[in-house]
């Protein structure tokens, strides 16, 4: 697999590079407010333009290995339901910071929390990374359900950390060393039934 450029297949998404065609999939799924609510810096209107854009700047970032802004593709259509990304990876500490999301019709169906395992696979194994940390709102339910099913440990709260909306937020640090994640992924094989 090339790391620059990487395809990584699960059983009902696939993550991969964004391409300038995926513009109007991110645009219709981020421009979508209940998405953009959770989202810290997201232009708000997202338009077209600054999609475009965007994947412009992903694929140099994951050209440069820099930071890896990919998309969620659901197998069954091909079309880009989300994102996932691993930013600013720091190869000396050798830790990067998880961010998601995934369109509104596709909530609440473990699709992210499969792309986000997809997306600690590479980073752990392909990318030799020891440390990979997330952050979110202490009020999202779903991201910190997704964090937690994934292995993340709550390393801690940052009260009143995050103005938003005029109003003053709590902020919830996580984090998965690799040691935890290779345990994890163990323990999840195992777990699976039989199919012979
Ligand atoms: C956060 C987000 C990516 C989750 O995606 P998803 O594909 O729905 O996640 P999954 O289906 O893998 O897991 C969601 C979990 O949260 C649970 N959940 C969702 N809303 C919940 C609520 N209000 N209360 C309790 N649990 C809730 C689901 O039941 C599921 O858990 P389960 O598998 O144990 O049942 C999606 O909601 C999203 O894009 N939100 C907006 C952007 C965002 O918040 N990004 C993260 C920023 S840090």
């Amino acid at each position: 697999m090339n790391s620059a450029n990487p395809i990584l297949a699960g059983k009902r998404v696939l993550v991969r590079r964004l391409k300038a065609a995926d513009a109007e999939d991110l645009h219709r799924h981020l421009g979508n407010r209940e998405i953009g609510r959770w989202l810290i810096g997201l232009p708000q209107p997202y338009t077209r333009q600054i999609a475009a854009r965007f994947i412009r700047w992903s694929q140099r970032q994951s050209r440069l290995q820099k930071e890896f802004h990919l998309g969620i593709v659901l197998q069954s259509t091909q079309k880009v339901i989300g994102g996932v990304g691993l930013k600013r990876v720091d190869t000396q500490h050798r830790c990067a910071e998880l961010g998601f999301w995934i369109g509104k019709p596709y909530w609440n169906q473990g699709l992210t929390t499969e792309a986000a395992r997809l997306l600690l696979d590479f980073g752990f194994r392909r990318q030799g990374l020891h440390r990979i940390y997330a952050h979110t709102f202490d009020k999202n339910i779903a991201s910190r359900r997704v964090l937690e099913k994934c292995g993340f440990q709550l390393e801690g709260v940052m009260r009143e950390a995050v103005v938003r909306h005029h109003q003053r937020r709590a902020f919830c640090n996580y984090g998965i060393l690799k040691s935890e994640y290779r345990n994890e992924s163990v323990q999840r094989k195992k777990k699976r039934p039989r199919t012979s």
